[in-house]
C-alpha cells in the first residue's frame, strides 16, 4: 500500500471513529495499557512523549504519574483524536501536557529531549515502524526509555477476521501489515535494530467483552481501524459485514454476549549513548 494513502486512510478513519472510541475501546485496551505503563515505570518531573495519543486515555495517567513538575507532549496523527484527548485532559486542569498533530514517522520535536517515549497500540497503523522506533529512540536522552505495546500474533485475537472481511471489498488492505509487530519476536528485533538496548518483552493474553453484537459491530466498524472505509458502505454491504464478522467471533458467544480472546506484546527499550551510532 501507498504510504501516503495510508497515512490519509488512518488520519481521516481515526477522525471519523474518535468520538465512538472510549466507550468501544477503553475497557478492552486497558490490560495493554496498564502493563505499558508499569514496564515505563515513570517518576515525578519527567519528560515525557507519547506517540499515536488517541482519545488520550494513557495521556491521562501519564500527566498524573509525572505531575506538574513534569511535562508530557502527547502526539496522534488524527485531528478530532488530539480534539479528544484536548477534552479529557481539559477536566483535569493539566497545564503540562501539549498536544501536537504529528506523525510517528517524523516527529518534530528536538532530539535528546525526553526522559521516556510511550506508544499505546499505535504502532500497527504506521507504514514503516522502524521509521517511527528510531524517531522514538531519537527524542530521548541518554539513558532514556521507551515501551510500545502492539496487538499479538493474528491466531490469537479472536476479532482478527475484520481486515479481511473488509478488504475483500475495497482495493488495497486497509491496515496491510497489522499483526506482522505482534508475531514472533518481530517487535523486539525491530527494537533492537533501531537502536535500543537491555530490551524487556512482555506478552499477554486478554479477552475482549462485548454484552451485545450491536456492541460488537460497534466497536469492530465504526470504533476502529476501518472506519474509513466502512463510512463508504451501504447499507446493504454493511449488513452483509455484520454477519459476516459476527459469524466470525460465534465461537466466541456467550449466554449474555461475547468473550473474544486477544493478545497484547509490549516490549521496553533504553536508549544509550551509542544508540543513534550506525554500526
Ligand atoms: C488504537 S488507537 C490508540 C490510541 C491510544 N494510544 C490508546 O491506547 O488508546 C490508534 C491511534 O494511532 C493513531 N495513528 C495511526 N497512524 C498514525 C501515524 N502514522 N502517526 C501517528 N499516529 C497514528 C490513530 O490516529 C489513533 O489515534
Amino acid at each position: 500500500m501507498d504510504p501516503r494513502l495510508q497515512r490519509r486512510v488512518q488520519r481521516y478513519g481515526w477522525d471519523r471513529a474518535a468520538t465512538a472510541y472510549d466507550q468501544a475501546w477503553s475497557r478492552q485496551l486497558r490490560p495493554s495499557q496498564d502493563l505499558l505503563l508499569e514496564l515505563a515505570d515513570l517518576d515525578e518531573g519527567e519528560e515525557v512523549v507519547e506517540v499515536a495519543c488517541g482519545s488520550g486515555l494513557v495521556t491521562q495517567r501519564i500527566a498524573s504519574l509525572v505531575g506538574p513538575s513534569g511535562k508530557v507532549v502527547a502526539t496522534d496523527l488524527s485531528g478530532r483524536m488530539l480534539d479528544q484527548a484536548r477534552n479529557l485532559l481539559a477536566e483535569s486542569g493539566a497545564d503540562h501536557v501539549t498536544f501536537r498533530r504529528l506523525d510517528a514517522e517524523s516527529l518534530e520535536l528536538p532530539d535528546a529531549a525526553f526522559d521516556a517515549s510511550l506508544c499505546s497500540l499505535g504502532l500497527m497503523y504506521v507504514p514503516d515502524p522502524p521509521v517511527a522506533l528510531r524517531e522514538m529512540g531519537r527524542v530521548l536522552r541518554p539513558g532514556g526509555r521507551t515501551v510500545v505495546g502492539v496487538w499479538g500474533e493474528r491466531g490469537a485475537c479472536g476479532w482478527a477476521e475484520v481486515f479481511p472481511i473488509v478488504d475483500a471489498r475495497v482495493n488495497t488492505a486497509v491496515c496491510p501489515l497489522f499483526f506482522q509487530l505482534g508475531t514472533g519476536d518481530n517487535l523486539a528485533r525491530r527494537m533492537e535494530e533501531a537502536g535500543f538496548r537491555n530490551l524487556e518483552v512482555e506478552r499477554i493474553t486478554t479477552v475482549i467483552e462485548y454484552d451485545s453484537p450491536e456492541e460488537a459491530v460497534e466497536a469492530a466498524f465504526v470504533a476502529g481501524p476501518v472506519a474509513m472505509a466502512y463510512s463508504r458502505f451501504d447499507e446493504d454491504t454493511r449488513a452483509q459485514l455484520h454477519q459476516e464478522y459476527l459469524a466470525s467471533i460465534a465461537p466466541y458467544a456467550e449466554a449474555d454476549g461475547f468473550r473474544v480472546p486477544g493478545e497484547f506484546v509490549l516490549a521496553r527499550g533504553e536508549w544509550t549513548s551509542s544508540s543513534g551510532v550506525r554500526k
